[in-house]
């Protein structure tokens, strides 16, 4: 019998709360296992940490919050190996404008027990439990305040409590960051603290391009990964996980679930949460009552697609709302070709000088470019090429977004998008479209 209220209860999980079937991102995690391995051999040989900095980028819903989800629980149940780490979530990116936020993050981590001291005075009452760090729980006059919250104070009680510890210091969002984080951001990648931490960020892809601006002026090659879609065997499996956890009757399914819903999510981790929740909620139908055979397909699909095709909406901005047309055309000549960074800027030049579809009155070549990255239109990858050279492309890292672009701003994929470039704008007759 089929676990209904726990397929009910998988269907209401909203997208960005947990990845409750989480798959792949296995060279990611080694990255980071063998992150923390080189660290300590520095702690050991009482060598700084410098430049460790990692940075893991990618569109909205590639999956950054649930790897940085998944090292925090793997470091929970101690997955690390000999080296467990320790995991500190920073609440936001603001966190990085200053010092004692970090310092009380991580001494808040390291827990109260091992970080707080109770004083013993001769006035039993102003006997209290004091940070070891920071301010609070002191009786001016009779307890001294404790250090302030600084890396060099931290540094002293760090090791003595957790000698051989790295510390992998998270936080998401890392686009966001202003200038004022340039200070900390460079602290924590110069090793200047003392303290055996590896700063670990995740943000959208023009992360990269911020964090240069603010504070990382020479992050190491092979420290910056670019999330994109799980490999289709991995999405299959998070797939047959869910019928299995869910003990669904999968006798006389009439076709491959697992294959069917890689397949329509492109393997991108968001979607294919969705199409799983889309196939939990049909399953859940008193006449289907956990049965695959009973299955709706077209209910699945219908639902599935009206979840991505919301998703995309979201994600496409006004501004690229009312530029569909440029935004169609640059995305035709990405899919068509694997072009460089460079070469996808000179085409929305030409574009632009060519056609009369504009770039908006505010922005440059370089900022409309930022902006198609930091929506997840376009994303940078590693290629190798026949001589085995390594070439960055710009791709659409999921090939529905990149149709659904296309569709919307009038491009018929199957033109020469050369020839596209200098024919009449397309009459856009949908006026609700993106
Ligand atoms: N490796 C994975 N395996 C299975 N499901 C995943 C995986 N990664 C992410 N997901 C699912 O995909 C959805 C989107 O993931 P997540 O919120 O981590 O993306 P994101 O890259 O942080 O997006 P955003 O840029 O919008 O913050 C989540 O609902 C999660 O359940
Ligand atoms: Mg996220």
């Amino acid at each position: 019998m089929a676990d209904i209220a726990g397929l009910r209860a998988f269907s209401e999980i909203q997208e960005r709360d947990e990845a409750p079937f989480f798959t792949g991102r296995d060279a990611y995690i080694t990255h980071i296992q063998k992150a923390c391995a080189n660290a300590l051999t520095k702690i050991t040989y009482r060598q700084s940490i410098t430049s460790a900095t990692r940075l893991f980028y990618g569109a909205p819903g590639a999956g950054k919050t649930s790897l940085l989800n998944e090292i925090a629980k793997r470091s929970a149940r101690r997955d690390f190996g000999d080296i467990n780490p320790l995991v500190v979530r920073l609440a936001s990116e603001k966190s990085l404008n200053n010092e004692d936020d970090i310092v009380l993050q991580i001494a808040e981590t390291l827990g109260k027990d091992r970080v707080f001291r109770t004083t013993v005075h001769s006035d039993t009452s102003v006997n209290a439990a004091i940070p070891a760090i920071g301010s609070g729980g002191v009786t001016k006059g009779h307890v001294q305040d404790p250090p302030a919250a600084t890396f060099f104070n931290l540094k002293h009680i760090y090791k003595d409590i957790v000698p051989k510890c790295p510390i992998l210091l998270c936080i998401d969002e890392i686009q966001n960051i202003g200038p004022k984080a340039s200070e900390m951001m460079s602290l924590l990648h110069q090793g200047e603290h003392g303290l055996p931490i590896i700063p670990i960020y995740a943000g959208l892809g023009n992360s990269l391009n911020v964090m240069m601006d603010h504070g990382i002026s020479r992050p190491v090659d092979g420290y910056i990964h670019s999330v994109g879609a799980l490999a289709k065997d991995e999405a299959r499996t998070a797939v047959t996980e869910m019928l299995t956890r869910f003990e669904v009757d999968q006798n006389g399914a009439m076709i491959d679930w697992p294959d069917t819903l890689a397949e329509r999510s492109d393997s991108w981790p968001q979607h294919l949460h969705n199409a799983m929740r889309a196939l939990a909620l049909e399953l859940i139908r008193p006449e289907v009552n956990g049965n695959l055979k009973q299955v709706d397909t077209a209910a699945v699909f219908n639902q599935e697609e009206r979840m991505r095709m919301r998703a995309y909406r979201w994600r496409v901005s006004e501004m690229l709302s009312d530029h569909r047309e440029l935004t169609a055309q640059v995305m035709h000549h990405v899919v068509t070709s694997d072009l460089t960074r460079p070469e996808v800027k000179t085409i929305i030049e030409d574009v632009h000088e060519k056609t009369p579809h504009k770039l908006p009155a505010n922005m440059t070549v370089d900022s409309f470019f930022d902006h198609l990255a930091h929506r997840g239109l376009l994303q940078e990858f590693d290629q190798q090429d026949a001589d085995g050279k390594i070439r960055d492309v710009i791709r659409c890292p999921i090939p529905s977004l990149a149709t659904y672009i296309m569709e919307r701003g009038g491009v018929d994929p199957s033109y020469d998008p050369v020839v596209l470039a200098s024919k009449p704008p397309t009459k856009n007759n949908d006026e609700n479209a993106f």
